[in-house]
């Protein structure tokens, strides 16, 4: 049996613009999925997955050699995929069961299809005796990972795989940052899915139709990222929330933002955040607010009082962890 977790993400800054080459700044958080994936002693033939929050499914083992079968409305098919990948030379293959226990709300920019595949990969290739090093987990993830959404920046794979609080440019040019204070986040959820697909869709439009702008916008963005570096590491509190709110304006010009989070936000700085913005995809999903740690309980109870559903996080520095 192997037990494979990894970690949901928070965009702190540049979700979108990642995708055209910006820098981000991205973390993980203390929300995990949890794999456990085992040969089956049991129904030999089948591969069965199980799941806390979405039911379970069982396939018939020959779906590995099937290469038709039908991904787009399958929430599995990720596992499927990664199996059919990691498999693909192995003779003779036994029924494989498959449990899978997250945290990580779905849909809702906290990075729960990268954390899947990061955990499917590692627990699958601990069940066929390959010795992961976590930059193979890291490929095969973003492959599965594009699956879902095409135009992947990769970097909800990365900060899943490796943890922490992280600097991240496309082409794998990732660095750990420092930060020198305790910063306390608090995500508030919309409650609305979104599709990470159709918001970058929706962006690549904006781009095109207004190729100076967008220029201009992903120039700032790398701005608001060199500056919040400082921040982090002088532990400039105030700074950094400042920076959110100057990297949420450029997402709302680029029309990822939408009335519902721009209310949320507004709210969040009349309770007391010193920065608010959307993290990861937007156009519902969750809001990530900075707040001091005197304001915490003031913030919380008067966002719960409104119907948001809102919780702490700390940052997790541990990523992928596999466990026999
Ligand atoms: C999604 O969490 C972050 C986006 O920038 C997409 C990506 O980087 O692939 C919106």
């Amino acid at each position: 049996m192997i037990i494979a977790s990894a970690p949901a993400k928070i965009i702190l800054f540049g979700e979108h613009f990642v995708i055209y080459n910006q820098p981000a700044i991205l973390a993980s958080i203390n929300k995990r999925i949890k794999i456990v994936s085992r040969i089956a002693l049991e129904n030999k033939n089948t591969i069965r997955i199980e799941t806390n929050d979405f039911g379970k499914k069982t396939y018939p083992l020959s779906i590995l050699k099937n290469t038709d079968h039908n991904s787009n409305n399958d929430f599995f098919y990720p596992i499927i995929y990664i199996l059919k990948r990691i498999v693909q030379n192995t003779e003779k293959i036994n029924g494989i069961d498959i449990k899978i226990e997250s945290e990580i709300p779905y849909g809702v920019g906290l990075g729960s299809s990268a954390a899947l595949s990061v955990a499917a990969v590692a627990s699958i290739y601990g069940l066929y005796n390959r010795d992961s090093k976590k930059n193979e987990i890291l490929d095969l993830a973003i492959e599965t990972e594009k699956l879902i959404h095409r135009n992947s920046s990769g970097a909800d794979c990365v900060i899943s795989t490796y943890g922490g609080l992280m600097y991240y440019q496309k082409k794998l040019n990732f660095r750990p940052l420092k930060y020198s204070k305790k910063l306390n986040f608090i995500i508030i959820n919309t409650g609305v899915k979104h599709s990470t697909g159709e918001l970058v869709s929706v962006v690549e439009r904006f781009r095109q139709n207004n190729f100076t702008t967008f220029l201009k916008l992903s120039n700032k963005v790398t701005n608001i990222c060199n500056n919040a570096i400082e921040a982090l590491e002088e532990g400039n509190i105030i700074k950094l929330g400042k920076l959110m709110n100057e990297n949420q304006i450029l997402l709302d010009q680029i029309g990822v933002s939408n009335k519902e989070i721009n209310k949320i936000i507004d709210m969040s700085l009349n309770y007391g955040a010193v920065g608010s913005k959307l993290t990861g995809a937007g156009g519902g999903g969750c809001i990530l607010s900075l707040i001091n740690q005197e304001k915490k309980e003031y913030f919380l109870t008067n966002m719960r009082r409104n119907g948001y559903e809102c919780f702490a996080i700390t940052i997790e520095n541990q990523g992928v962890k596999v466990k026999i």
